[in-house]
């Protein structure tokens, strides 16, 4: 018999900061989480997805609508200002930092959305299983952590291997949007996705222009404030044979 695993077998993309939040974000877990909190079976780890959990969109929105996914959705300003902007699609927002997810349903909850849900878990487990394949219109990865240091890449969300991660959650024609201040980190990324076999680029020239629906956040904001340029990448899900 195999001894069971107790441990994930790659590093994760995130470092959990301490579970704590302030009194408000306490108080605004215990009121909205009932609305916006989609909770998952865990796995091996408080951030894992059991391997046979199913996410099912028509069950949990009540409608058939087109599917935006933010992966490390932070404070929660895009998603926020999509799903408000946009009644007509489904958003979903996938973070593992709970104070964050806090604020997400405060600001959520004050701009009238409801068409949003939020998984706290780590983002590659839900595009890998928890998803149904092609649930996703489009997927957000906006200023991925970098992990600069040398030692430390191996961490990075967007390493090879991850087109296919990406690309089994996307629907035919669903559009993969990233952002990164992090020159380095945005060359690893077009090179992992240009090398996907599912992915085919969806901009001209070097890099993507701008993407609309990007609101200016904190991070972006310490990159441009530190001579940064910022850098937008879209992908496109090429037909499955
Ligand atoms: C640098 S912040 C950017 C937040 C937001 N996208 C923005 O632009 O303001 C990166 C976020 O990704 C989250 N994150 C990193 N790895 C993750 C993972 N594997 N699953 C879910 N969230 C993750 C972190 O907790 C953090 O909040």
């Amino acid at each position: 018999m195999p001894e069971p695993r107790t441990f994930r077998d790659h590093p994760v993309s995130f470092v959990r900061r301490s579970g704590r939040m302030s009194d408000g974000q306490e108080r605004a877990w215990a009121a909205l989480s009932p609305l916006y909190v989609h909770d998952v079976p865990r796995g091996l780890a408080a951030t894992s997805v059991h391997p046979d959990a199913r996410f099912d969109p028509v069950a949990v929105y009540g409608r058939e609508a087109p599917l935006v996914v933010e992966i490390g959705s932070g404070q929660g300003h895009a998603i926020v200002h999509a799903a408000s902007t946009r009644p007509d699609a489904d958003f979903l927002a996938v973070e593992v930092f709970r104070a964050g997810l806090a604020r997400t349903m405060l600001d959520a909850d004050r701009a009238g959305a409801r068409n949003l849900r939020l998984i706290e878990a780590n983002a590659p487990e839900v595009l890998e299983t928890l998803l149904p394949e092609g649930a996703a219109d489009e997927l957000w990865i906006f200023f991925s952590d970098p992990w600069h240091k040398n030692r430390h890449t191996k961490r990075r969300m967007v390493r090879p291997g991850f087109g296919a991660t990406a690309g089994r959650a996307l629907r035919d024609g669903g559009v993969l949007r990233l952002a990164t201040d992090w020159e380095d980190y945005a060359r690893q990324m077009r090179q992992v996705l240009d090398d996907a076999p599912e992915l085919e680029r969806a901009f001209d020239g070097d890099w993507a222009p701008r993407f609309d629906g990007r609101v200016m956040t904190a991070f972006e904001r310490k990159g441009v404030e530190r001579g940064r340029d910022i850098r937008d990448l879209a992908y496109r899900r090429v037909a499955r044979g």
